[in-house]
């Protein structure tokens, strides 16, 4: 990364925690190599809506809504899932990759006993590593668990690919909320699966590092976070932009995507270093090939529990 990338990132950043961003301390990554097993268990939900919330949020909060107002202003919408790359949209529990993401799930939830762990940034170093892949079908995994809600969001405010996967419309979404000419009820989608959710990316911006850091998605976080157990975040490839390190700020843990045979071993540490102080809570290794695992040709070593993965990513 080049020195002036550098400071434009600082100086954004600093702008952004300046702006109500937190930029939080290093989160110890200890989180002991379990086996995932059985079903993660079952979250106190938050209260929906009043008085609770809103007194937490303070008072710019105080229109808290419920579910239920969601449910009935959120607009259901056609959608045409890829069948190829979203793994739970039919009743084939058996597809390549979903057994994957189910143990994803799992650790994911064992995190979650040790710390408040809610909102996830899916990123990776490079295009093209799977992170609509991953932040898709996360969400998705999730909400098959009954009752359990996701809200998926692209964030990709460059390349926004989600909407293609989820085979729905790209506008009106998180440019438009965040530009302040519309509000969540009108940018959220809900489609044939229950409980999942989806804020698409919205119209193309000039200015997406700009729009992430001007203090709107906070509060559209700190707004919709009642309402669900999970919030997925889509993100730019971390390298070359510095989108994805800003939307850290907001979030409670970072998944780095890796992908096998691919992703160069300087590009994915550098993208571990970049998280290193910002709740690094995993890497997740795409795209090995169908022999290397015995169940299928996704692996994913969470946290570096994979000892080849923590060795390519802490370098
Ligand atoms: N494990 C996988 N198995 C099969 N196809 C995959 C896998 N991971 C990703 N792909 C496919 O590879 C392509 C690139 O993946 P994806 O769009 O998720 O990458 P990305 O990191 O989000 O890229 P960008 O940086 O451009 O947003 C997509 O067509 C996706 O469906
Ligand atoms: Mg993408």
């Amino acid at each position: 990364m080049s020195r002036i990338h550098e400071a434009l990132k600082r100086a954004e950043q600093e702008r952004a925690a300046s702006q109500g961003g937190h930029v939080e301390s290093l989160h110890p990554m200890d989180v002991p190599a379990v086996e995932a097993a059985g079903m993660p268990p079952v979250i106190e939900r938050a209260p929906l809506s009043t008085a609770a919330s809103a007194a937490a949020a303070g008072p710019a909060f105080s229109n808290a809504f419920t579910f239920d107002t969601l449910l009935a202003r959120c607009a259901q919408s056609e959608w045409n899932p890829d069948p190829k790359s979203m793994l739970f949209f039919n009743d084939d529990e058996r597809k390549y990759g979903a057994e994957e993401f189910r143990t994803l799930r799992s650790r994911l939830y064992q995190m979650r006993e040790k710390m408040p762990l809610k909102k996830v940034l899916i990123t990776s170093a490079l295009p093209k590593e799977g992170k609509t892949f991953v932040a898709a079908n996360l969400a998705q995994v999730m909400v098959r668990q009954h009752g359990r809600r996701a809200l998926l969001i692209d964030a990709d405010l460059r390349g926004a690919r989600l909407h293609q996967a989820l085979g729905t419309s790209s506008t009106p979404g998180l440019s438009e909320y965040l530009l302040g000419e519309s509000d969540e009820f009108s940018v959220m989608q809900r489609g044939p699966m229950e409980n999942l959710f989806f804020i698409p990316s919205g119209r193309t911006v000039s200015n997406p590092a700009e729009l992430v850091a001007n203090g709107r998605l906070k509060f559209l976080l700190t707004r919709v976070e009642p309402l669900f157990d999970w919030i997925i975040i889509d993100s730019p490839p971390t390298v070359p932009v510095s989108d994805s390190s800003l939307l850290a700020n907001f979030c409670d843990g970072v998944l780095i995507v890796v992908r096998s045979n691919t992703t160069p071993f300087g590009m994915a540490r550098k993208a571990r270093l970049e998280f290193q102080d910002k709740h690094l809570i995993g890497v997740v290794l795409n795209g090995i090939e169908a022999d290397s695992s015995p169940y299928s040709r996704y692996y994913y070593g969470v946290n570096g529990n994979n000892k080849e993965m923590q060795e390519t990513v802490q370098g």
